[in-house]
């Protein structure tokens, strides 16, 4: 590979990263088996503390349930319009480090998604909304359920906000310091 292709592919790649976007609007196509196995492949090689994968992973596709997860404290309220949800499941033994691990963990499913051309957004259950996700899911008490993640194909609504970019990012000199703060 020459080095001007070289350096249009990193270019293709830092900005494939720069332009996820949050996607809350859904055209009802399912996201076929084989996109779905992908994005849990790479969730699966998502890295964590110490390695300990502490994650479950539960697909929802079933509408009533989607409208009962999307109905429960949080924000989670575009699940109610998505052809699939999924809901991660921590551990609940190492909070500080699973809570990163989670973050990790979303972000990676959301990036794999996208390269399939798949829109998501991540949704919080908060308060009483998590005991009520894991009563609906059957999901053990102890565990720790925080965060549904709708993905869908992005439907026009969508698509019009994707061209406006979405929301704005502070600019560099905010938030870069050089050698020591300040
Ligand atoms: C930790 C975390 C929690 C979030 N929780 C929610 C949420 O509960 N509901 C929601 O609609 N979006 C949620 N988001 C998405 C953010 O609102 C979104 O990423 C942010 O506004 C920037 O927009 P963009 O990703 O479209 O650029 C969350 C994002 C993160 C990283």
């Amino acid at each position: 590979m020459s080095e001007i292709t070289d350096r249009r592919t990193t270019r293709d790649r830092t900005s494939f990263l720069r332009s996820l976007r949050a996607v809350r609007s859904f055209r009802p196509d399912p996201v076929p088996q084989e996109v779905i196995d992908d994005i849990l492949d790479v969730a699966r090689w998502s890295g964590s503390a110490s390695n300990r994968q502490p994650w479950e992973i539960i697909l929802v596709r079933e509408r009533d349930t989607l409208t009962s997860l999307a109905s429960v404290e949080g924000y989670a309220g575009h699940l109610a319009g998505a052809p699939l949800g999924i809901v991660l499941i921590m551990a609940g033994d190492r909070a500080e480090q699973e809570t990163y691990d989670e973050g990790r963990l979303s972000e990676r499913i959301m990036l794999a998604a996208y390269a399939h051309g798949v829109g998501s957004s991540i949704g919080w259950i908060v308060g009483q909304g998590r005991d009520a996700a894991k009563e609906l899911l059957s999901i053990p008490k102890h565990k720790v359920v925080r965060t549904a993640i709708s993905l869908g194909y992005p439907d026009e609504q969508a698509r019009r906000s994707r061209s406006g970019r979405g929301p704005a990012r502070k600019p560099l000199g905010e938030i870069v310091h050089h050698e020591r703060y300040g």
